[in-house]
């Protein structure tokens, strides 16, 4: 091999070992921006399902807040990056609505969870235009199908009916997809 050939080939190697370097610390901090997320509203739901069982406080709470939760969260991101929820059956379709990228990724959850091959590492990583997005599954949990199973209490079935007249959210079941957290992060 030629010396410039050798040169280029061992640069070309660098680079891609830069990139794949680059892809991981961006997946890191969309790690870190989802769990933020993430811990916020669980810690509130934690306490408002604790004071009342019935799930009935913390759907009140949940209308009122989750989206003035997912805001104040964002506020102390940096202005490069986002993050936020979504599902393919949405309970909040003005701002939890999935675009084409956002369903492709939870189709293949999907297909992972059919396939019981879905771990908790099973993280996505997508580009879309100069912005990488990260996703995190949501897999429904006992807890969550107070709000969104089949079996719904009447007064928790009014609430949401009264809150979200276009709710898509309910009928999961324990172990299904709920839906997805996205970290977005811009090339900055
Ligand atoms: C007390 C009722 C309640 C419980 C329990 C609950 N949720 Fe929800 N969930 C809601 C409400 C209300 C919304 C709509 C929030 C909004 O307005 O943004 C929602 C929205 C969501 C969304 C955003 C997408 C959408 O449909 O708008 C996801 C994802 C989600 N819930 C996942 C879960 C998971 C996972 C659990 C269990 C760990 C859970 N929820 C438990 C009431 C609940």
């Amino acid at each position: 091999m030629k010396k410039s050939l050798v040169t280029a080939t061992v640069l070309a190697a660098f680079t891609m070992t830069l990139h794949a370097a680059d892809m991981d610390t961006t997946k890191a901090e969309g790690i870190k921006y989802i769990k933020m997320l993430g811990k916020a509203l669980k810690t509130e739901m934690k306490a408002h399902m604790k004071q009342d069982p019935s799930g009935l406080e913390a759907l009140a709470f949940c209308s009122g807040s989750a989206d003035t939760i997912t805001k104040e969260v964002n506020a102390k991101l940096p202005a490069y990056a986002k993050v936020r929820r979504t599902a393919l059956r949405v309970r909040n379709d003005k701002v939890n609505a999935p675009d084409a990228t956002d369903k492709k990724v939870m189709a293949e959850f999907e297909k992972e969870i059919a396939a019981k091959k879905l771990t908790p590492k099973s993280i996505e990583v997508v580009k879309v235009g100069d912005t990488t997005r990260i996703y995190k599954p949501l897999v429904t949990k006992k807890m969550c199908l107070k709000c969104h199973g089949s079996d719904l209490s009447p007064k928790i079935a009014d609430a949401i009916k009264s809150a979200y007249p276009n709710d898509k959210a309910t009928g999961f079941k324990e172990g299904s997809l709920r839906g997805v957290i996205v970290a977005e992060i811009k090339k900055h």
